[in-house]
């Protein structure tokens, strides 16, 4: 479903995302992971259209999508969550993701009571009904990871890729966040790209693992295989967090 060849992405001197290449196929949860600066956020930012890359090309559903905007890519099915999570912040937690109903592709042809429907429907999915009247700037920041999961999710993406779904949170909600994955993957019949900075939290979630360090790719394979190659070993060498 995706395919990504040889991508390039320059800040300056930096070579960010350097000559990157990898295929996702319909249905699948692959991690990726690698230490600080990897260039794991570029790559994410390259397929959502959020940046352009310098070299390389981009493949959705057989469609090349490298010169697309990022509403054209969100339109074909491309929807992504943030590092920091980018939600109105003076906007109750239900206003959020009724905007985002709203700015989907049926968005336009619902009624705003339908609108109000779906929203509801995807805070419940995640825990927040009792949260919707809260005003975004008041919800902690486990709150603000499901909401970021509910927003992207009621654009009804095909693929999802989340942006470090886990940082800021203790074990027993990173274990919650984690199971709503997959149960949405499951459920609404999803293809993942899930970014981590902690290896440990991704190696039981996923199915397939991507290393990234210093913008290059390093390893690709079932999560058991990849932490045993040493060059990820030695990636993560000097990182406390394993
Ligand atoms: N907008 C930007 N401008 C300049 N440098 C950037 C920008 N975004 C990322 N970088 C640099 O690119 C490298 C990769 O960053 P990033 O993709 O955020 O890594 P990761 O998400 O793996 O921690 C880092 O050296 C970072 O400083
Ligand atoms: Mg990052």
């Amino acid at each position: 479903m995706l395919k990504v060849s040889r991508l390039t992405k320059r800040f300056g001197g930096i070579i960010a995302v350097n000559d990157v290449s990898f295929e996702v196929k319909k249905g699948e949860i692959v991690g990726l992971i690698g230490p600080n600066g990897a260039g794991k956020s570029t790559l994410i930012n390259l397929i959502s259209g959020f940046y352009m890359p310098d070299k390389g090309s981009i493949e959705f559903n057989g469609k090349e999508i490298t010169k697309s905007k990022m509403y054209e890519r969100a339109k074909m099915g491309i929807a992504r969550t943030f590092q920091n999570p980018r939600l109105v912040s003076n906007m109750t937690a239900l206003m959020n993701v009724i905007y985002a109903v709203l700015g989907s592709e049926r968005g336009k042809k619902i009624s705003l009571v339908e609108a109000y429907g779906e929203a509801m429907y995807y805070l419940d999915l995640f825990g927040l009904l009792k949260k919707r009247d809260i005003v975004v700037s008041d919800l902690p920041i486990y709150e603000l990871r499901l909401l970021e999961l509910a927003r992207a999710l009621a654009l009804q993406p095909k693929l999802l890729l989340i942006d470090e779904a886990m940082a800021g949170l203790n074990p027993a909600e990173a274990e919650s966040v984690s199971r709503l994955i997959n149960r949405i993957r499951e459920e609404f019949d999803l293809t993942i790209i899930w970014v981590e900075h902690v290896l440990k939290i991704l190696m039981k979630s996923v199915e397939r693992i991507i290393v990234m360090h210093y913008g290059k790719l390093l390893a690709d394979g079932f999560p058991e295989e990849v932490v045993k190659k040493p060059e990820v070993v030695e990636a993560y060498v000097g990182e406390e967090r394993v």
